[in-house]
């Protein structure tokens, strides 16, 4: 925000006016300064420091042991870099889901000590209570739909989320609560297509899919997936916009191979 109060951020309602006008959200996660950096000089719309740090930055299996504490950490490092973008901070598992008086306390760190500009919290009605309190105190609020990896032991599996009718229909409901509760916008992860079509219809605020087909209001990837500097994770959602593994490997294996060979440094490279 300027000194004299025009926010130079996207804005959440600048989001509903995109999906109003039929323009799609981008979105990626990013997790440190120099990242961050790049991705909002490139125009993407949304950065979310996704608890997903958990596993490409952590080395964890799941998204679960990562703490309030390290969220603020990876957020602080982002909202450093960026001019532009709406900073979207994922609440960690069991900073929220105790009691609203937690979720608040959790939250209001996160804005505090970050300067993030929004919440991600994942789940539909059982955290209704959780989500007015947050939004009571004029946090912005990302919904989170399908498959939450947070709730991965109670899923035991990370396939397509409501496949059945009756998750599909509790699906649906779930949304239209968060959209009355007065959420900005719902990621949907991981479900059908036509069933994503079905949601991003029914509700004013934008959805942001990942793995949900091609009519959501906008899209969001992890960047370590999407750069392939992941290598074991190959979902078929996953569009990989670049060979970042094999390019980092040729790097690092030169540089040793220059070190080895006494060609690094040279002359023009010392003092
Ligand atoms: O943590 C994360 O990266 C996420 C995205 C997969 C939406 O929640």
């Amino acid at each position: 925000m300027s000194i004299h109060g025009n926010i130079k951020i996207v804005t959440t309602h600048q989001l509903q006016e995109m999906k109003a006008k039929g323009e799609k959200i981008s979105m990626l996660t990013a997790y440190d300064y120099s990242m961050a950096k790049i991705i909002d000089q490139a125009g993407v719309d949304v950065i979310l420091v996704g608890d997903s740090a958990s596993n490409v930055m952590a080395g964890n299996e799941t998204t679960l042991p990562i703490t309030l504490d390290h969220m603020i950490w990876h957020a602080t490092s982002v909202v450093k870099a960026v001019n532009r973008a709406l900073v979207v901070v994922d609440v960690p598992f069991g900073s929220y889901q105790g009691s609203s008086s937690e979720a608040l306390r959790s939250c209001i760190r996160i804005m505090k000590e970050s300067g993030g500009h929004a919440v991600k919290m994942e789940g539909g009605i059982e955290i209704k209570e959780s989500i007015t309190r947050v939004l009571s105190a004029g946090i912005p609020v990302m919904g989170h739909l399908g498959l939450t990896p947070q709730s991965i032991y109670k899923f035991g599996t990370y396939t397509v989320r409501a496949k059945e009718e009756a998750e599909a229909k509790k699906l649906i409901e779930d949304a239209k609560v968060l959209e009355e509760l007065g959420c900005f916008a719902i990621v949907l992860e991981k479900i059908p297509s036509k069933l994503a079509k079905k949601v991003s219809e029914a509700i004013a605020i934008p959805t942001i899919g990942i793995g949900a087909g091609p009519d959501t209001d906008g899209q969001v990837l992890v960047v370590h997936d999407m750069l392939g500097i992941t290598q074991d994770f190959k979902p078929r959602f996953l569009r990989q916009y670049a060979d970042l593994n094999t390019i980092m490997k040729n790097a690092f294996e030169n540089y040793v191979s220059d070190i080895k060979s006494q060609k690094f440094p040279n002359e023009k490279e010392s003092y």
